[in-house]
């Protein structure tokens, strides 16, 4: 099990071109290649644990993938296969919501499978909504838990569905299943989450219309869609692990490069703003996504209130309470219940490690008040959670941080450590 520890950094000025390119995106780009007849073309995929897994998914349901190193060719099969094996989803809720959202429908037995963290994470918020328009999905817990089994059938019925929760795996599924049902589909959730699979399925053809009030109608497809042709965007979630970095180092700025600025995404770049930070957005190109950079100069933080748009900075809470333990006064997060049952429980690793770098926090069930304050060098546990160890690694430019259990970091961000190393001085150990 390796550890980090990050030395207190000086003020720094750099620019970062090599983020890793977007998780959600790269998930997307595997398994809709599936969706076609011709070979999809994806540039700057993720080579991260989590995505290379998916990756390894869609070759065993019978896909040839070719790794050109630039461009990764995925050849769709003429149908799918059914696997000897499992498919092994490693530490990724989205792989394996998507995949029980596309597979309910494909005949064949498939096994979903991951590590002890994704086995502990509820799946039932797909399984039951696709078990009512007749896909026979089972799993521990009546099929909230992994393993997840799905035979899948020949016939799904169209459906009307409103989400209790703001998704985008769940939406995502539910498209999925959508676009091979017999008969066209409704979707609607509580507030609009990412929505990367409606402008990439959009943009490889498939009927998908998303009204004013936020109604998805999601027409089945008549036909293979036409293949992705796509230079996947840098991750805006992983770089703003470095909008924190130089939020809080006094006299920094970092410019990251070549981001989907995509509004579903760049939310807590807004909060951050909120809170005194100088933070710029230069947009560069707009073709599935838009894309371009992000300009953060350090200025003091303040305290600020984050109860809406929680959806679209869910992934950022963790980095974004570092910020709001180095701002001056109180900070909430407030209607983030969703954290619970990420990689981690969210809200209970934000407020055990922050409480051990001495920083005042207060647990809600769905979310915390953190007191800004000066941090104390600690020993940290990641929980297993990607997003935690890479948060407090941030921390540790200020006073110096010790992390446990950084395997995780590689699920999403495998240069995150080397990156680092660019603004402060940063020791592996086992
Ligand atoms: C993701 C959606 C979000 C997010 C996750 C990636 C996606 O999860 O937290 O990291 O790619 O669809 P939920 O849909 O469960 O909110």
């Amino acid at each position: 099990m390796s550890r980090l520890i990050v030395k207190p950094a000086k003020r720094f000025d750099i620019a970062i071109d090599t983020i890793a390119p977007d998780k959600s995106i790269s998930h997307r780009c595997a398994i809709f290649s599936l969706l076609s007849d011709k070979p999809s073309r994806v540039r700057n995929f993720l080579r991260a644990e989590d995505t290379l897994n998916t990756l390894s998914i869609v070759e065993k349901l019978g896909a040839k993938v070719d790794d050109e190193g630039e461009v990764i060719t995925v050849t769709p099969p003429a149908s799918i296969n059914e696997p000897a094996a499992i498919l092994d989803c490693g530490n990724s809720g989205t792989a394996m919501r998507l995949f029980m959202g596309f597979l309910a429908s494909r005949p064949g037995f498939f096994v979903l499978f991951g590590d002890k963290y994704l086995a502990a994470r509820p799946m039932r918020r797909v399984a039951d909504p696709l078990r009512s328009i007749g896909a026979k999905i089972d799993g521990r817990e009546e099929g909230n838990l992994a393993p997840i089994a799905i035979r899948g059938v020949e016939h799904l019925d169209g459906f009307d569905y409103v989400s209790p929760i703001a998704s985008a795996q769940v939406k995502s599924a539910m498209i999925l299943a959508a676009l091979n049902a017999d008969t066209p589909s409704k979707y609607r959730e509580p507030h609009l989450s990412r929505d990367h699979s409606e402008r990439m399925l959009k943009g490889m053809g498939a009927d998908i219309d998303v009204a004013k009030d936020g109604t998805i109608t999601i027409t089945p497809m008549q036909g293979p869609l036409q293949p992705l042709d796509i230079t996947v965007p840098a991750d805006p979630s992983s770089a703003f692990f470095f909008a924190v970095a130089a939020a809080i180092v006094p006299g920094s700025r970092v410019v990251l490069k070549g981001l989907s600025l995509n509004p579903t995404r760049i939310e807590a770049y807004r909060v951050l703003e909120r809170m005194g930070a100088n933070v710029e957005f230069v947009l560069h190109e707009d073709k599935y996504e838009p894309i371009g950079d992000i300009v953060v100069t350090h200025a003091p933080l303040h305290g600020v209130t984050v109860e809406e748009n929680i959806a679209w900075l869910i992934d950022e809470l963790p980095a974004l309470a570092i910020a709001m333990a180095a701002a001056e006064g109180e900070s909430r997060v407030k209607n983030a219940k969703e954290l619970r049952v990420k990689e981690s429980d969210r809200i209970r690793s934000v407020v055990d490690n922050l409480r051990r770098c001495a920083i005042e926090v207060e647990e809600f069930e769905d979310g915390y008040a953190i007191t800004g304050g000066r941090f104390k060098k600690a020993v940290i546990d990641s929980h297993g959670d990607h997003r935690i160890a890479m948060s407090f690694a941030i921390a540790g430019l200020v006073s110096g941080m010790e992390i446990e259990d950084t395997d995780c970091i590689r699920t999403s961000f495998p240069n995150f450590t080397q990156l680092l190393a660019r603004i402060g001085e940063v020791e592996n150990g086992d």
